[in-house]
């Protein structure tokens, strides 16, 4: 896609698809639940489509009718054996959450996924899992995909998580589901609680304290209704694009603002954006509000610590709006960026240092000296949804024409991103 300067402000409301992380978790705590659960708002992405694929493999019954899923689903017992490999497709998601669902079952099974996913770590899975009597071997020996687990009769453990990662405390809770007794997990930030919450939803006995969750085994989880919210991740490209955008005033509805995964919001108010939440409410078990965005004139700031996996996904884009404010923005302890997707921590310092931003990596983010105009140039996505749309924002803002190659990875989690960015530039 080549993208242009735009001349004019963006404008105009938009609903931003279902989140990407609820959208798996719907499928497959349905899958786990008795009886059969309706999905509004379900993320048609590639990487939830990729959690629909591995649980009709294992005899789950999936329809789509009228923009809903309907998922009937077998109780917590009954998955069946998969007669070929689960595919996870580009979804660390799918592979890890469903790892933790695999190691408790009676049948065994194999885990793959593409080139992105045989890369990235698996051991932060295994690890726990071992420790809770799984059986769970990377095929290759390398500690990645393609997984095999052999699922077995699990313990339950308190695992201390070295890192604040969702994927992994999720893998264990769920997992937990099977144990013989209570599993916790503690990490050193609290990270996205969405497994928490609509665990508890569907029925499960779950309880919170600080950054410790805790579940208790063999719930029986219920069918129910779930509405997935709008997905701050995606809405992230809008909001950064309507405060770099001078005159932009735009209107962002039915935004999910769960405060851990809230901290892009909390970061462009720091660096002085206008930005007003309305008709604040909560949906089944998530908080969901319409975001007023406009244009603003941002200073540099400091994004660290606890803020980091409140935002984890968004920093790309965030590196883009800083490069356009004034001042110095400074990112810490994002090291997990280098094992998402592709390394984003190294692609934005690349890519935007191209672009003539003044920007430096560091061990564990980068330094970013706002303020240099941007120049329109051709930007490898290298096959990462999220550098992909953080790129197609900076276009808009850059001199010339930026061009986005191998973009068919935007599929992944936003397939009408760049209609929905027509949609708010005309
Ligand atoms: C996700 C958690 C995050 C995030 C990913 C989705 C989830 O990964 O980056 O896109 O749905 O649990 P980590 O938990 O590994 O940080």
């Amino acid at each position: 896609m080549l993208i242009k300067k735009l001349k004019t402000p963006l404008h105009g409301e938009l609903s931003v698809p279902g989140d990407k992380s609820i959208s798996h978790r719907a499928v497959m705590f349905s899958s786990l639940a008795q009886g059969t659960t309706e999905i509004s708002n379900f993320l048609n992405g590639a990487d939830c489509l990729s959690t629909i694929s591995c649980f009709r493999k294992m005899g789950i019954e999936i329809e789509e009718r009228l923009d809903k899923l309907y998922i009937h689903g077998k109780g917590l017992h009954g998955l069946s054996a998969p007669k070929e490999v689960l595919d996870c497709g580009n979804s660390g998601t799918t592979t890890r959450l469903i790892s933790g669902i695999l190691a408790g079952q009676s049948f065994s099974s194999e885990l793959t996924g593409d080139a992105s996913i045989q890369s990235r770590p698996m051991k932060r899975i295994m690890d726990p899992l071992e420790s809770m009597g799984a059986n769970i071997c990377s095929i290759k020996a390398n500690n990645c995909a393609p997984l095999f687990i052999q699922g077995t009769h699990l313990r339950g453990i308190h695992y201390a998580s070295p890192i604040a990662s969702a994927q992994v405390k999720s893998c264990v809770l769920l997992a937990g589901l099977y144990a013989d007794m209570k599993t916790s997990v503690t990490e050193p930030y609290l990270s996205r609680n969405h497994t928490e919450l609509m665990l508890s939803y569907f029925g499960a006995d779950v309880t919170t304290s600080g950054t410790t969750a805790s579940v208790e085994p063999d719930p029986a989880l219920t069918a129910t209704k779930i509405q997935v919210p709008g997905d701050i991740s995606s809405a992230a490209y809008f909001i950064a694009a309507a405060l770099m955008v001078p005159g932009s005033e735009i209107l962002l509805k039915n935004v999910g603002i769960n405060p851990t995964r809230d901290g892009i919001l909390r970061v462009c108010k720091n660096m002085g954006a206008d930005i007003t939440q309305q008709n604040v409410r909560t949906d089944g078990c998530e908080p969901v509000a319409d975001l007023l965005i406009r244009y603003s004139s941002l200073h540099g700031t400091v994004i660290e610590g606890a803020m980091i996996p409140t935002l984890i996904d968004e920093i790309p884009v965030i590196a883009v709006l800083a490069a356009t404010c004034q001042g110095t923005t400074i990112i810490r302890n994002a090291e997990e960026l280098k094992v998402k997707e592709s390394n984003r921590l190294d692609i934005m310092v690349s890519e935007l240092t191209r672009m003539g931003v003044d920007i430096e990596g560091t061990e564990d983010g980068m330094i970013i000296r706002g303020g240099k105009p941007l120049h329109g140039t051709a930007v490898d996505s290298r096959l990462d949804h999220r550098i992909a749309m953080s790129f197609a924002i900076a276009g808009l803002v850059a001199d010339g024409e930026t061009e986005i190659l191998r973009d068919s990875c935007i599929d992944i989690s936003y397939p009408i991103f760049y209609k929905d960015l027509l949609k708010l530039s005309v």
